[in-house]
């Protein structure tokens, strides 16, 4: 079976308000507390604390963050690390990639299709930059430290990207961070817990029960003569921050459990029915196809290299491929009166057949009252018409498929004829170049839909 992660972002734009402490040592906890619980963290922050702090001595590494946000297997670039973490190694390349991640929902897909299980845990820099808010999206739980005023103010960002979007705001919680126990105030709000917990319901905001102590213990656990950071549930146990992660940790681990499907497999489970979704429609645009080429006859599962085109009619009635030789074949015959005994046949046709396979075709009866007439006409692929010709259907409705016109005439007759051998005058037919080395591919839904928009503005030119 598939697994997919349980996704906690720790997000502030205000800077240095312990988002890194609460990311790597909540990874930490988490582990010890549930040993079997794969435990994964990564950071957008070029600190690289969380290298500092997971990172094996001698350690091989496959990639880091920047990989990862290339679209390398996520679980391909996951080192197991210090006290059974897993973490991905940091970056310092991630500016310019900022640039280019344009969605939204990219690193949700990423990490559901993943195959990372149990918990990640992913630490962002102090914006809202698009990296931010693809961790934003991604995640089951948000944890917003605040450690003052002006950080609790800036959490609104956070909040209407997420009012925004429409996404439940019941996942986003605020901590209180680094709060110093010594400050005590006159009044109702006594300390700077309270009076914060108190704004931040004022605006609505959900608070954790629990809060994190400003700590000295804490706060030298960075500074080492080995250069490493420490974590607090090995080096600060006997302070009031082991307990207060360890009640975090355990209220986190009570959520996760009472969440069977994490965002990451719903938005997968989401994504592949629109997959399978968009995979029936093209059977179905398969299912309708001619099975012969009109103009040779062959069936074109027996001969199916060269398909070089793809017709529909207007109103969907007759559709299928066509080989290039005989599009093209054709075009010279009906266009320039041309058949392969003319001496300057084979250079004429290389310049038809690179043409044709740059434009969409119409045919249709050229108006109304003349339904003898052909009004054949060339289109550019956004739309505009290049070329237009009439061309004499004369023994067309007779029945006559010899000539010149023969290889138009049986081009028409499956699929623009109507009563008494005439062309209809109520639909048109357009014949658009497709990719011969894959020309089945016209009918998946992005280019289909670039098919169906040509054909809506071929729709309204000629009316
Ligand atoms: N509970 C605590 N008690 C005392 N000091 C702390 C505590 N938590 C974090 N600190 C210290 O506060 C500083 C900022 O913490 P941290 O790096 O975790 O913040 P940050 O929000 O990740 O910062 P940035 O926005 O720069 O990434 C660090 O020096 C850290 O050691
Ligand atoms: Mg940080
Ligand atoms: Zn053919």
């Amino acid at each position: 079976m598939q697994s997919f992660p349980y996704i906690i972002t720790i997000s502030s734009e205000k800077g240095g308000v312990g988002k890194t402490t609460l990311a790597t040592n909540l990874a930490i906890y988490l582990k010890a507390m549930r040993e079997d619980l794969p435990v994964t963290i990564f950071s957008f922050d070029n600190h690289f604390t969380v290298d500092r702090m997971f990172e094996l001595k001698g350690q091989r590494l496959a990639g880091n963050v920047h990989d990862m946000l290339m679209g390398a297997q996520a679980n391909q670039v996951v080192q197991t690390g210090q006290y059974g973490v897993g973490y991905i190694p940091s970056s310092t390349e991630l500016g310019d990639i900022n640039e280019r991640f344009k969605g939204p929902m990219t690193l949700t897909r990423m990490l559901a299709e993943s195959g990372i299980s149990g918990i990640v845990i992913i630490d962002t820099r102090p914006d809202l930059n698009i990296l931010t808010q693809n961790a934003l999206y991604a995640a089951d739980r948000v944890l917003i430290p605040v450690k003052d005023m002006p950080s609790l103010e800036n959490c609104r960002n956070i909040f209407s990207l997420f009012e925004q979007r429409g996404i439940d705001k019941k996942s986003l919680a605020l901590i209180p961070c680094l709060i110093d126990e010594r400050i005590k105030f006159e009044g109702v709000f006594k300390d700077q817990k309270t009076l914060l917990r108190a704004f931040a319901a004022n605006r609505g905001y959900r608070c954790l029960d629990t809060y994190i102590s400003k700590s000295p213990k804490v706060e030298s656990l960075n500074t080492n003569p080995d250069g490493k950071i420490y974590p607090i549930l090995t080096h600060a146990r006997g302070t009031d921050v082991h307990g207060q992660f360890a009640e975090i940790s355990r209220e986190i681990l009570n959520c996760y459990d009472a969440t069977p499907e994490s965002r990451a497999c719903l938005y997968y489970t989401w994504l592949s029915e629109k997959e399978g979704k968009k995979k029936e429609s093209y059977l179905a645009r398969l299912e309708g196809l001619a099975e012969r080429c009109l103009i040779c006859g062959a069936l074109l599962s027996e001969q199916p290299e060269g398909r070089g085109f793809y017709y529909e009619t207007s109103d969907r009635s007759a559709r299928g491929f066509l080989h290039s030789a005989c599009f093209t074949d054709m075009l010279c015959a009906t266009l320039y009166g041309m058949t392969s005994d003319s001496r300057t046949f084979d250079a004429a046709r290389l310049v038809i057949a690179d043409k044709a396979g740059k434009s969409v075709s119409l045919l249709a009866a050229k108006d109304g009252n003349r339904p003898e007439m052909l009004d054949y006409r060339q289109f550019n692929t956004s739309g505009e018409q290049i070329f237009q010709k009439d061309i004499d259907l004369a023994g067309f409705s007779e029945g006559d498929l010899e000539g010149n016109n023969g290889k138009l005439y049986l081009l028409l007759n499956e699929s623009l004829t109507g009563y008494e051998g005439r062309l209809r005058s109520d639909a048109w037919l357009a014949v658009h170049p497709v990719d011969p080395s894959d020309p089945d591919a016209v009918l998946h839904e992005d280019r289909y839909r670039a098919v169906q928009n040509v054909q809506r503005q071929i729709s309204a030119a000629i009316l």
